[in-house]
Order: C-alpha cells, then structure tokens, then sequence
C-alpha cells in the first residue's frame, strides 16, 4: 500500500509523539488530532518546524473537523483514547464514553472516505484470562461490571468489535492492534503507569510503592519496537480484519521489576507495598500474568522486539538523570 499523508489522533500522547516522529523520519506528511487531555504539547513542540508535520489540537471525535481532514489523507491511526488504570477508576463516565464515541465517529469518517485505518486497542481485552500466551483468536474472560477497571477493556474491546464490523459489511481496510505494556521516553507516571513511576522514585531516592504483594508479572515492550510493528501492518493488505499482539514477551514480576530499577539506578530505595484497596479503592481486579503470543506479528511481519528490560531500564534511567543531554535522542 502507498501512503503519502497520514492523520495520528492522540499523536501528542506517548506512544503517538513516537510514532509521529518515526512517519517523519521516512517522508510521510503527518497530521496530529489531539486535545491534549493526557498528551502534552512538549511531546511533538520540537516538531513544529518540520514543514510535514500539523498539529491541530482538538478532540478526535469533532466529526466537523474530521469531514475536512479526512478525505486529504491517505491513513488514519486511532490512538486517541482515554489511557491508565487510574484515569479509568477515577472518571470511569468520561473514559467509556470518551472511548467509544471518538473511535465510533473516527470509523464512520473513514468509512464514508475509504480511508483504511490503524486502531490501537490493549492486551486489557483478554480480561481475566489465565491461558498464557494470550492469543489473539481466543475467549476473552472479562471481570464484572462492578469492578471499574474492565470498563476500559470492555470499551477498547467494543471499539474492536465496530471496527471489524465495518471491515465485514463494507469491506473497510481496519487493522486492530493489541499493544501490551508499552514502555520508553515521554511516559508519564500521572496516571498509573508503573515504569515511570519507579524510575522517577528511584532517581529521587524515594521508595518504590509497589501495588498489592508485587507477584503479579507483566512483560514491557519498548515503545520504538511497538512503532515499528504499527508502521509495518498497514503495509500489509491481509492484514485488514485482523487482530495483532505486539509486547514483549520477556516476564517480570512488580517486585522484580522495582529490584531491577533501583539497582540500574544505583538507588538506595526500599520497597513500599500498598494494598489494593489503598491504590484503587475497595473491589479492584487485577490479573497474574500477562504475555503475548507473537505468532501472527512474526508472521504476517516478522516482528520481534529488539530492546531487553535492562535496556530499557538503563534509557530511563540515564533520561531521568539527564534530561535534555539526551532528549533529542529519543
Ligand atoms: N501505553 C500502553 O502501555 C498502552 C497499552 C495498550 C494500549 N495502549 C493504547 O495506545 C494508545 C496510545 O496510548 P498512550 O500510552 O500513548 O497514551 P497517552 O495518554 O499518552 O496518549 C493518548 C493521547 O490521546 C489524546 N486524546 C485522548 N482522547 C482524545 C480525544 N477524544 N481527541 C483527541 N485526542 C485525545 C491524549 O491527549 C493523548 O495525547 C491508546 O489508544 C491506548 O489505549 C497503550
């Protein structure tokens, strides 16, 4: 497939900033929709003089916005997305409308203009599960309604089920992407991200809070792998329709990983463990383990991730220290 100009909603989020300077990278002209609610403008402000890139910040779900935009490009990633466990238990109205609504309007748009379209959806889908490696054609097992933090996988999932509709009834070229914890420069630990918010109590010298009794395990994938992965599939005409993990498949527990950040860092901090109840409030799910199967990434595009733990560990670390020596690198 050829691809000239390209639309990022939530291009000014983490994972979009990447993205976006990646497309620049290779030559393509890049139109940002974002509204800045987690995103923030120093993500993509070094940009701002590369004659391929726009910026227009406003919500991704401005249908009027989106008439005009839509038909001058080519492909539309769909990052734009309410994101982060806290985010999700403590505005859980704004994050299940937000979700669905923009992603709803994004579709019809690129329906109407026969746009194929990038929607970046969660390992958070699988819910429950406990059949490790999750695969993508398998039963999801979702936790109850009661518990706020399925709401976020029950809307990402819906947004999957509307994008598959639309490539069943009208033949649209959708490709849903199942990212897994996503790591690397310009996260912020704001709302729940656990990374971040080690590698920043670590180089402070403060205690690393582990949530629950840390034995939970998950696999963190570099952000510059997951960008790769995102530009290569819509390159790929068969992958319209379908569904792919990319993660990491490297597992750590949380204890582990807050003993891995403290010694790159060469910290004295101790470990804090909170309950549950204390992070989250009362009812809070979480699940064991979390890893990816990877068949269909290797497959379709041969993809692996590239960068270890430590190797991203050391990067924070190092960025956390020295921030603007490095920034430009990243
Ligand atoms: N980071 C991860 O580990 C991870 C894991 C699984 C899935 N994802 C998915 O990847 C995507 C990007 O996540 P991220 O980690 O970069 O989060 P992020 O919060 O940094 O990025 C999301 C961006 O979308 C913007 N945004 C939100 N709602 C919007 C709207 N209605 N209109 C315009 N802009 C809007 C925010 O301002 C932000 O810049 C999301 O769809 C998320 O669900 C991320």
């Amino acid at each position: 497939m050829n691809f000239q100009n390209i639309v990022v909603t939530g291009g000014a989020g983490f994972i979009g900033s990447h993205l976006v300077e990646a497309l620049l990278k290779r030559g393509y002209h890049v139109t940002i929709i974002d509204d800045l609610s987690t995103g923030k403008w120093s993500n993509i402000s070094h940009l701002e003089d590369n004659p391929n890139f726009r910026a227009i910040i406003a919500s991704a779900a401005d249908t009027q916005l989106l008439e005009k935009e839509i038909p001058n490009h080519d492909l539309v990633y769909h990052l734009a997305s309410a994101v982060g466990v806290k985010l999700i238990i403590e505005q859980p109205v704004k994050t299940v409308e937000s979700i669905f609504h923009t992603t709803d309007v994004v579709l019809k748009l690129c329906s109407r203009y026969r746009k194929p379209v990038v929607i970046t959806s969660t390992s958070e889908v699988y819910g429950k599960s406990t059949t490790v490696p999750f695969s993508e054609e398998m039963d999801v097992v979702m936790g109850a309604t009661e518990k706020r933090r399925w709401a976020y996988a029950c809307a990402k999932a819906l947004d999957e089920f509307l994008a598959l509709a639309h490539f069943y009834e009208t033949n649209l070229p959708v490709f849903i992407v199942r990212l897994f914890n996503t790591v690397g420069p310009r996260q912020t630990g704001q709302y729940g991200m656990v990374l971040p918010t080690f590698v920043e109590q670590a180089v402070n010298g403060k205690s690393l809070t582990v949530y629950g009794d840390g034995k939970q395990k998950r696999c963190f994938c570099s952000v510059h792998d997951v960008i790769e992965g995102l530009i290569q599939l819509p390159l790929v005409p068969k992958v319209a329709g379908k569904v792919v993990n990319l993660g990491s498949q490297e597992e750590v527990s949380i204890e582990q990983l807050a003993q891995r950040v403290i010694e790159i860092a060469g910290a004295n901090s101790t470990i804090e463990y909170i309950p549950y109840e204390q992070a989250y409030g009362a009812g809070f799910d979480d699940m064991q383990q979390r890893i990816p199967d990877l068949k269909r990434a290797q497959t379709l595009i041969n993809w692996n991730p590239q960068y270890s733990l430590d190797d991203i560990i050391h990067q924070l670390v190092q960025l956390r220290k020295h921030p603007t020596s490095m920034l430009k690198h990243y």
